[in-house]
């Protein structure tokens, strides 16, 4: 495990964007053998994801032979709902640069059959070769994608009811009306990220301090699920100094 300290938000989500791009670039493609990309959603990793298109229009950068999977989408929220996890990475990123859309993989939280969709997202991990690379965010309970504390820490891609505290932090998405925030989301186990090669969590703000403490410093705990990359061979936590403020 590493811990990367960077002076803000901004110079994380260039670092963040440049390792990414490393990554990739020294990658060997080959027939059937993308890069295969873990990616978040929200806040944090905005920046990350305008300097990756930045790389792509300056020709550094190309996402034709990349594969990538989302970590979560809401449950029962139409697909083009602008809030919908969908919606975002089509905007933010997937339509700004050239990965082939059969490529970008989000979960469907609309599926007839929610659970057998969660096994579809598991298998085409599998088949594409395993994730290279997951990049994922925390939220201030320490929560990684939706696995929310008290989640299993071998947990694989399944339905979660969300925590009173996400719908909390979330519902700045939705006109700050918690009851607009969906219940439910589909999202990726803490065991499927854990399977990646490689991890890189970003962490940034004061309001993420005491979650960055407890998953770098304590002990591994379920209630703070992002705790468990603790025992991951190659987990990058990259934070910004204000994250930085609960550590010892
Ligand atoms: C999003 C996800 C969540 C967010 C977390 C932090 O796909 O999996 O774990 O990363 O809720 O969200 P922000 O970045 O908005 O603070």
């Amino acid at each position: 495990m590493r811990l990367i300290i960077l002076e803000n938000a901004e110079v994380v989500a260039d670092w963040a964007a440049r390792f990414v791009m490393q990554r990739i670039n020294e990658f060997a493609p080959g027939p059937g053998r993308p890069f295969v990309l873990g990616l978040p959603t929200g806040g944090t990793p905005l920046g990350m994801y305008r300097r990756l298109i930045d790389f792509y229009r300056e020709g550094r950068l190309s996402f034709r032979h990349v594969v990538t999977f989302n970590m979560d989408e809401y449950v029962g929220l139409p697909r083009d709902h602008p809030e919908s996890y969908h919606f975002y990475m089509w905007n933010e990123f997937f339509k700004h640069i050239d990965i082939e859309p059969g490529n970008a993989h989000v979960l469907d939280g609309n599926a007839s059959d929610l659970p057998a969709e969660c096994a579809r997202f598991e298998l085409l991990m599998r088949e594409a070769g395993g994730v290279n690379l997951f990049v994922g965010g925390i939220g201030p309970d320490g929560h990684i994608a939706f696995n929310e504390p008290g989640s299993s820490l071998v947990s694989r891609t399944r339905v979660k009811t969300l925590a009173y505290d996400t719908l909390e932090a979330n519902k700045r998405f939705f006109g700050n009306d918690i009851t607009k925030v969906p219940r439910q989301a589909l999202t990726v186990g803490v065991g499927t990220v854990m399977d990646a090669q490689e991890v890189m969590i970003l962490i940034t703000g004061a309001h993420k301090s005491l979650a960055l403490a407890k998953a770098v410093e304590e002990g591994v705990n379920h209630m703070w699920t992002v705790s468990a990359f603790q025992q991951h061979p190659q987990t990058l936590f990259v934070c910004d100094e204000d994250a930085t403020l609960e550590l010892r």
